[in-house]
C-alpha cells in the first residue's frame, strides 16, 4: 500500500514549477511527505497520516505547532490593522527589543531580521567594520546560515576533509556552489571543543569574529567541554577578535536568557531565531551596547547597513511578544516540562540500549537530543563521522516516519521536544524506537542471510 500518494502527486505537480518541487532544498528528503496541518505536538500529511513530531520544522516550534497563546497574538495583531508601515519605529518592536534586552544577559541592544542567515550575516560583517580586519574561524559541523562566509564545512565526508587537524584548520569546503574563491580564503574551520587550533588560526591571521552555536545542534547535539566556551571568551578577549554566538537554535528553547545564561560566557554578539517566535519568521541580533551602535555610527564610513523591508514586521514580531510572555508564564513551566520530557527519553533510551545490545548513547540538553550509535558522546564532527553507523541511525529514522514518528529522516539531525507533548507521547515514542531498531536489525539479518546464500 502506498502510504503517500497524494503526497506523491503534490511533489509531482510542483516539479513542474519549482527546481525539486521543494522550497529550500534542506527539506527535501525520503520518504517525501507533503504535510498540511500541525497541532500541538503533532502534524498530519496529506493522505491524512499522523506524525509525533520531532522534527519542528528544524527547531523553531518549542511551545509546539500552532500553539494557541501564539496564534491568538498573531491574529490580534491584524485584526486590530497593525501593518507593515517602513518608516520610523513601532511600539511592537520597542516592546519585543525591552522584553529580548530584559531577560537575555548577553543581549544590551537587538536589532531584528527575518532569518537567522541574515542575523549571522550581519554580525559577521559589523564585526569586521568594528575590527577593521577580515577573516573569521568557523566550526567545523557547524551550520551558520547560507551566506559564502559560513556555507561550508557542515557534515563535510571525511575523504573531503581529510585526517584529524589539531591544531589547525581545515580547506574550505563549500555546501554551495558560486562560493568567490577569494572569499574562500578569508574563512578559517576549525574542530569545535578545539582551543588550540582556535589560537593556531589566531597567531597565523588576523582575525575579524569567530562564530559558533555555543552547542552544535546541526549534527545532533555536541556539547561544549567544560571550559571550551570560557577559553573562547578569553582567546577573543587576547586576540582582540568578536565573539559571535549563533544561538539560532539554543536561544529561547535551553533557556530564556540563551545558552550563554546557562554557560555563564557573555559574547560579544549574539543572534537569536527559530523558537524566538515559535515557528514565525524573525531573528534578532543583540550584544554589546558599544558593538551594536556601529549600525548607527555618525561617521557615515563606519555605518554598517542594516536594512530590509520585512524586518520586524508586525506579525512576526506580535508572535515572538506572545512567545516571550509564554515561556515567562508560571514561574518556569515551559522548562520545566521539557526537562522532565528529556530526562523521560534519556533514561528511557539509556535502559534501551543495554537491553538490546546496542553500541550507542544518548546526547541531550534540555527538549534536544540525539541517538548517536556510537561508544561516546562525539565532541566535534570528525570524531562523530568517525564513529557514528550513519546507516543504523537513517533506517531506524525511516522506520519511525512509517510508523508515525516524524524523525527527520536524515542521520545525526536533532530531535526537538515541544511544550505540547506529554509523557505519554514520549513513552509511545521509546516504544517506536525499539520496534523500529528490533524491525532494523531482523532487516539487516534477513539482508546479511540473503547475501551470504
Ligand atoms: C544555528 C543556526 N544558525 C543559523 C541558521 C540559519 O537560519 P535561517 O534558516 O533562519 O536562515 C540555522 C538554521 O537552521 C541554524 O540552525
Amino acid at each position: 500500500m502506498n502510504l503517500y500518494k497524494r503526497s506523491s502527486e503534490i511533489l509531482a505537480r510542483n516539479r513542474n514549477f519549482i527546481p525539486g518541487g521543494v522550497v529550500s532544498v534542506n527539506r527535501a528528503t525520503y520518504p517525501e511527505i507533503v504535510f498540511v496541518k500541525g497541532q500541538g505536538a503533532f502534524i498530519w500529511d496529506a493522505d491524512g497520516n499522523r506524525y509525533h513530531d520531532y522534527h519542528a520544522a528544524f527547531a523553531p516550534h518549542f511551545l509546539g505547532h500552532n500553539d494557541p497563546y501564539v496564534t491568538e497574538a498573531a491574529i490580534r495583531v491584524l485584526r486590530d490593522g497593525a501593518s507593515l508601515f517602513g518608516s520610523g519605529t513601532t511600539l511592537l518592536e520597542g516592546r519585543l527589543a525591552e522584553l529580548i534586552c530584559r531577560h537575555v544577559p548577553s543581549a544590551e541592544s537587538v536589532q531584528f531580521l527575518n532569518s537567522g542567515s541574515e542575523a549571522t550575516f550581519q554580525a559577521i560583517r559589523l564585526a569586521r567594520a568594528v575590527t577593521g580586519r577580515e577573516h573569521i574561524i568557523v566550526m567545523q559541523g557547524g551550520y551558520n546560515g547560507w551566506h559564502n562566509d559560513v556555507s561550508c564545512n557542515l557534515m563535510t565526508p571525511l575523504d573531503q576533509l581529510g585526517p584529524r587537524v589539531s591544531p589547525g584548520e581545515y580547506p574550505y569546503v563549500p555546501i554551495s556552489a558560486g562560493v568567490p574563491a577569494a572569499h574562500r580564503q578569508l574563512v578559517h574551520p576549525v574542530n569545535f571543543n578545539d582551543l588550540e587550533s582556535v589560537k593556531y588560526v589566531c597567531e597565523k591571521y588576523s582575525i575579524a569574529a569567530l562564530i559558533t552555536e555555543p552547542v552544535l545542534q546541526n549534527i545532533g547535539v555536541i556539547k561544549p567541554l567544560p571550559g571550551y566556551l570560557r577559553g573562547l571568551r578569553a582567546l577573543a578577549d587576547r586576540f582582540g577578535f568578536v565573539l559571535i554566538f549563533d544561538e539560532v537554535k539554543t536561544g529561547f528553547r535551553h533557556a530564556l536568557g540563551g545558552y550563554s545564561s546557562i554557560s555563564g560566557v557573555m559574547p560579544d554578539l549574539v543572534v537569536f531565531g527559530k523558537a524566538l517566535a515559535n515557528g514565525y519568521p524573525i531573528a534578532g541580533l543583540g550584544g554589546k551596547r558599544e558593538l551594536m551602535q556601529w549600525f548607527v555610527h555618525p561617521d557615515p564610513s563606519k555605518r554598517v547597513l542594516l536594512a530590509g523591508t520585512y524586518n520586524a514586521h508586525p506579525v512576526p514580531t506580535a508572535a515572538a511578544i506572545a512567545t516571550i510572555e509564554r515561556l515567562l508564564m508560571n514561574d518556569g513551566e515551559v522548562y520545566r516540562h521539557v526537562e522532565s520530557l528529556g530526562h523521560h527519553i534519556q533514561t528511557g533510551l539509556e535502559r534501551m540500549i543495554p537491553r538490546m545490545g546496542l553500541k550507542a548513547v544518548v546526547a541531550r540538553e534540555g527538549s534536544a537530543f540525539c541517538l548517536y550509535f556510537m561508544d561516546h558522546c562525539p565532541v566535534d564532527w570528525h570524531d562523530l563521522a568517525t564513529h557514528h553507523d550513519f546507516g543504523l541511525d537513517e533506517m531506524m529514522r525511516k522506520r519511525l516516519v512509517e510508523g508515525g514518528v516524524y524523525f527527520f529522516p536524515h542521520p545525526a539531525k536533532q530531535c526537538s521536544i515541544s511544550f505540547a507533548h506529554t509523557q505519554g507521547d514520549i513513552q509511545y515514542t521509546l516504544e517506536r524506537i525499539e520496534m523500529s531498531l528490533i524491525q532494523g536489525k531482523i532487516g539487516m539479518c534477513r539482508s546479511e542471510s540473503r547475501h551470504s546464500a
